[in-house]
């Protein structure tokens, strides 16, 4: 059985472990089995570009960041587009039949598994495997990568915490996830942030400066000779209230035409100019989605791969691995592609957050 892999979109802690997982057990309990790398991610695939890989390969690599594969993003938009007659879903479809394969495991995030499904409806045999640090794949209840990035984050924050605290600072510390705030949720209660914003609660820069002021109001009352500080996490995505009925690309618009860059860096200004005091913006950037992964993504990624393999050993393709409570599953490709699993904002762990003082910036 000849199985190709390709990581595909943003990378992020624990490709290799799901890579070395789907050798090994491939390796090992499936007859004949030729593993085959695809470098690039689907830029490979339509250039065609292959190479064995072996089992010393897959040694080593457990705790490895990034991807031995290398990934591109090949927008999905892209892929259905002709350009001399050809598109690159036709490349990528023709290529797997020229590298013979019996099948091909794609890991990726929301985007990866869209093209996955389409290539899986051209009759590819398709396994998906859910990866990203944003935790929005619908129908798992978690992807691999997302752990270490919280991880990653929690410990960025108690750091900026002391600096905060020192200075008497609002900190603003902006962490990725463009439509879905889990990786601010998480790493926000994590941390014991104060605040949380987030894309699926739209903020208001009333509410925000309301809730610092009552917070400075707080520390100050309580006579202590520490200074209020205050730490707010946001998303990348996070958006004003105002905002919320733009489409991605006006607000961007209406943004750039305001001067501002970022979401974080605009309110800043505003809390500084409103509330008297100093707001800092920190970025930890992409050492969220660098390094290696920690323990329970090194786990799940093996269980992921595994499984996925054995998928594969069983003829079962059109499917993404996912998690489901302690279990791992599989999900229709067909079902899952072009959906997003977002923070429900009436949700457990958003209620639970503000009854423990909390704010969305939203009220
Ligand atoms: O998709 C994962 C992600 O890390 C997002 O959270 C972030 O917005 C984006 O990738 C950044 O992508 P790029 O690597 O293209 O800058």
């Amino acid at each position: 059985m000849k199985l190709g892999i390709l990581t595909s979109g943003g990378d992020c802690a624990g490709l290799n472990a799901v890579i070395r997982a789907i050798g090994l057990y491939a390796l090992d309990n499936i007859k004949n089995a030729e593993l085959i790398g695809i470098p690039g991610g689907y830029g490979g695939l339509i250039a065609g570009e292959s190479f064995e890989l072996k089992r010393a390969d897959f040694e080593g690599i457990l705790d490895r960041g990034g991807t031995i594969l290398g990934t591109t993003r090949q927008p999905f938009k892209t892929i259905t587009v002709s350009v001399n007659g050809n598109s690159k879903l036709r490349l990528m479809c023709e290529n797997y039949r020229k590298m013979g394969l019996d099948c091909l495991f794609v890991l990726g995030g929301a985007g990866t598994h869209r093209t996955a499904a389409l290539l899986s409806s051209e009759g590819c045999n398709v396994i998906g495997l859910p990866k990203t640090i944003d935790n929005d794949i619908f129908g798992t209840d978690v992807t691999f990568g997302f752990q270490t990035a919280v991880e990653v984050v929690t410990e960025s924050i108690d750091r900026y915490r002391t600096t905060a605290a020192g200075h008497g600072r609002t900190m603003i510390v902006e962490v990725m996830g463009n439509k879905a705030g889990w990786l601010a949720l998480h790493s926000g209660i994590a941390a014991g942030a104060n605040m949380i914003l987030i894309p699926e609660i739209p903020f208001s820069v009333d509410a925000v400066c309301a809730f610092i002021e009552k917070s400075k109001a707080r520390a100050e009352s309580s006579g202590g000779w520490e200074r209020p500080y205050n730490l707010i996490v946001a998303a990348e995505g996070a958006i004003l209230k105002e905002e919320s009925g733009y489409k991605r690309r006006e607000r961007s618009f209406v943004r750039t035409e305001r001067g501002e860059t970022t979401v974080s860096a605009h309110l800043a200004e505003v809390i500084t100019e409103r509330t008297g005091m100093e707001t800092r913006v920190a970025v930890p950037g992409y050492l969220q989605r660098g390094g290696t992964p920690c323990a329970y993504d090194r786990l799940l990624s093996s269980r992921l791969g595994g499984y996925a393999a054995r998928l594969a050993q069983e003829g079962k393709f059109g499917v993404t691995v996912a998690v489901s409570g302690s279990r791992i599953t599989f999900n229709a490709l067909a079902e899952i592609a072009g959906r997003y699993k977002l923070v429900n904002p009436r949700g457990e762990l958003v209620s639970f957050a503000e009854r423990i003082g909390i704010s969305f910036g939203d009220k």
